[in-house]
């Protein structure tokens, strides 16, 4: 099995470094992930940076990262941190300044996947704004698609660890030992957020505020549909074709 990716850069902001950047990357993909919570997204962005390169930085990791941490005052995490702590959901201001702080991430050598990120189209805004001062181009928007039923299915059934991160399905992932990390043998977890009464309101928050990004970045011709059914490996191979077409056209 392929070591996690590196990370530190992204999870950290600030001024942490990555030690171990891509090296020998073939082509620079600058990508975005977009679908309902409990897709795949975050299965492919490791597959993908397995495969191309590309670095997965997903927001929800960085808020997860920093989760029972005191981020350091002044940040946007430590403003985020204050908006949760109050029950509020973070607003696209905060998410756009943790974007702005990681922006040396949108310039890693083996390129990018924002997983998670632009959420509303209120961010998507912001990041045109950002990637033009930076003088990046999006590539592609990858929109990955399945039926309510199987996205409800994927999130109850998915288990953490808490240590190394890694993800397992009870059903289509398990691990090798039932409840217990491969790796590092911890005992997993349920994200809180998979909860049945959480799982619907993430589900509503994604029709209200995220679908509409399909939309947005369809008239950018930037949109390619993948449908996410099979298992991860052919998702994973959908997606390198429709990339591959990409190069040809
Ligand atoms: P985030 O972590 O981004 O959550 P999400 O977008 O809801 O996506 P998920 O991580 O739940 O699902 P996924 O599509 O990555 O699925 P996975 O690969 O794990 O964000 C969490 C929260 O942070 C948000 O709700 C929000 O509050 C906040 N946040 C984040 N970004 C924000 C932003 N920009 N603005 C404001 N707030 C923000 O797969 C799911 C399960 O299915 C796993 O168990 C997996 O093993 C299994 N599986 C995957 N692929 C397959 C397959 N092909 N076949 C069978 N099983 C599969």
């Amino acid at each position: 099995m392929s070591l996690p990716r590196d990370r530190t850069a992204w999870l950290q902001g600030g001024e942490a470094v990555c030690l171990q950047p891509p090296q020998n990357v073939q082509r620079m993909w600058h990508l975005i992930l977009l679908g309902p919570p409990g897709v795949g997204k975050g299965t492919q962005a490791e597959l993908l940076s397995n495969s191309l390169g590309a670095c997965p930085l997903s927001t929800g990791d960085v808020f997860r990262a920093a989760k029972g941490r005191m981020a350091a005052p002044g940040t946007a995490m430590a403003a985020a941190q204050e908006q949760m702590k109050r029950g509020d959901l973070v607003t696209d201001e905060i998410v756009i300044d943790l974007i702005r702080e990681r922006d040396k991430c949108l310039h890693c050598p083996g390129g990018f996947m924002l997983d998670g990120f632009p959420r509303t189209v209120a961010q998507a805004l912001a990041l045109d704004r950002v990637l033009s001062a930076e003088a990046i181009q999006l590539d592609a928007v990858i929109s990955y698609e399945l039926p309510l039923t199987e996205l409800v299915s994927r999130l109850s059934g998915r288990r953490v660890c808490p240590r190394c991160k890694s993800v397992y399905h009870v059903t289509s992932h398990p691990p090798k030992m039932a409840g217990f990390c491969n790796e590092c043998r911890d005992p997993l977890v349920q994200r809180d957020d998979d909860k049945p009464e959480a799982i619907s309101v993430r589900l509503k928050a994604y029709a209200e505020a995220t679908a509409p990004l399909i939309d947005y970045y369809k008239a950018k011709h930037l949109l390619i549909h993948v449908p996410a059914y099979g298992t991860p490996m052919d998702v994973l191979a959908k997606t390198l074709d429709a990339l591959a077409q990409l190069v040809l056209a």
